[in-house]
């Protein structure tokens, strides 16, 4: 049908542009979900979410509402939130402890935490002679097609068949690596509960926004100003002593002028994913980073400690729906409601075994720049807003990705901005390859 109304359905992306029904166009939505995110891994939640047997979360993958449970033996089950009696959703919190079982509200039926058929109430009188029997496979809660957990973040996809998640992550695996080797304990803990947002455009406004960095230097500018006047009065006052770390957490935005982000670079992989090199100068000398040091060299020794804390990202993007910044350990999730509504979901961690200061370093920047109070995140949102608004409309017909367009280097398939060219969009350009071959097969 979509074929029929849009002829030339490969014509809507071309490599320095796109068509902005890919946008705007619900059809071209509903195949999204069905092509992109109920196919490929899915980011569902981290372990430390559910710690207790019967703990779980509830979760959106593309248009289904899935429950990530902790199972017999600590296993993580990921189940569709739908009771294969009447369709009933098992689970209506957001999250909980179902006990040792799963109770529907309606009916009374029950599960084991995999999905199994535990109980039917009078099912011997009710059910006897029918195709209803135990053994039937359709009386269970339907799993997810594969679950599998990195590091502790757990993954489902919907589709039996397709990559495994170590292969479909390739390099963006460093997002984790890098999230939980910066813990003593090489371990990371989720803080509860997260921060959700819904913003009024479609999904790809925020992937494409996380590794745009011409912007931050434009639409932060303001609160990086301000922030920065504050730093320098402080700084006055301190007398060359240290000013909080979070100012410069938001300072960075006016200070890091738009030329200075042509120097970092971004790497773009296979399916989508980008890494984001370069940082905001997170290593400083301070008492609490140096009593932070001497914990890491306990634990890794100075060489591995180093290769460590030498990690150079920003940001790693992990296409369709994960947007990491692993040196402050913040995620955010992001799950498409509608073509034109999107809900981020906002986390951070806690690095297992390092300082409480380290700790708060990483609050703060959740806080500063990342959570919904924040001026940061409110310039983005009202972006995202006026950018589908504008895209719905007649005024033009395409969206451009063409800046430093044919400067890219490629190499076996990863594609990195050339050099002096940070703020190319070759990141969008590489999500919209990625997005046209999902979406053609
Ligand atoms: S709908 Fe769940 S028991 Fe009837
Ligand atoms: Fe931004």
């Amino acid at each position: 049908m979509l074929r029929e109304r849009i002829a030339d359905f490969a014509g809507l992306v071309e490599p320095d542009r796109v068509r902005k029904e890919v946008y705007t166009d619900q059809e071209i939505f509903e195949r999204e979900m069905e092509r992109i995110h109920e196919t490929v891994w899915i980011y569902c939640g981290h372990v430390s979410q559910i710690p207790k047997t019967g703990d779980y979360y509830t979760v959106q993958i593309g248009r289904q509402p899935m429950i990530m449970v902790r199972g017999a033996g600590g296993k993580v089950n990921v189940l569709y939130n739908r009771c294969p009696h009447r369709g009933n959703m098992i689970c209506g919190d957001r999250h909980g402890n179902t006990g040792d079982q799963f109770r529907c509200s309606y009916h009374a039926w029950t599960f084991q935490h995999d999905g199994k058929l535990k109980n039917i109430p009078m099912m011997e009188s009710g059910y006897n002679g029918t195709r209803f029997t135990r053994d039937n496979p359709d009386c269970n809660m339907k799993k997810a097609a594969r679950v599998e957990n990195y590091r502790g973040f757990v993954f489902a996809s919907l589709a039996k068949d397709g990559p495994a998640l170590k292969e479909f992550l390739g390099r963006s695996v460093v997002a984790f690596d890098d999230m939980c080797d910066r813990a003593p304990g090489g371990e990371v803990e989720v803080v509860p509960n997260c921060f959700r947002v819904i913003q009024h455009s479609n999904w790809k406004l925020f992937l494409e926004n996380q590794l745009d960095a011409l912007h931050p230097s434009v639409v932060h500018q303001s609160t990086g100003r301000a922030a920065h006047e504050v730093e320098k009065i402080l700084a006055r006052k301190a007398k060359g002593g240290a000013v909080p770390l979070s100012y410069h957490m938001l300072s960075a935005f006016a200070t890091v002028t738009i030329d200075k982000w042509d120097d970092f670079q971004t790497i773009n992989y296979p399916y989508g994913h980008c890494i984001l090199t370069g940082y905001m100068g997170l290593r400083p000398q301070d008492p609490d980073t140096l009593a932070y040091e001497k914990v890491m060299e306990k634990a890794y020794g100075k060489k591995r400690m180093e290769e460590i804390l030498g990690v150079n990202i920003h940001h790693v993007l992990v296409y369709p729906g994960l947007s990491v910044q692993s040196p402050l350990q913040q995620l955010r999730a992001v799950r498409p409601l509608g073509v034109d509504r999107t809900l981020t979901e906002i986390w951070h961690f806690r690095l297992k075994g390092a300082p409480e200061p380290i700790y708060r370093r990483s609050l703060a920047y959740y806080n500063l720049v990342n959570s919904p109070a924040t001026l940061i995140n409110a310039d983005d949102l009202e972006n995202f807003w006026k950018c589908h608004a504008g895209l719905a409309s007649d005024g033009g017909d395409w969206v451009s990705f063409a800046r430093h367009h044919g400067r890219d280097i490629e190499e076996k398939g990863v594609v990195s901005s050339g050099p002096k060219m940070g703020t190319s969009e070759a990141p969008m350009r590489n999500q919209m390859k990625a997005w046209a071959k999902y979406m053609h097969k």
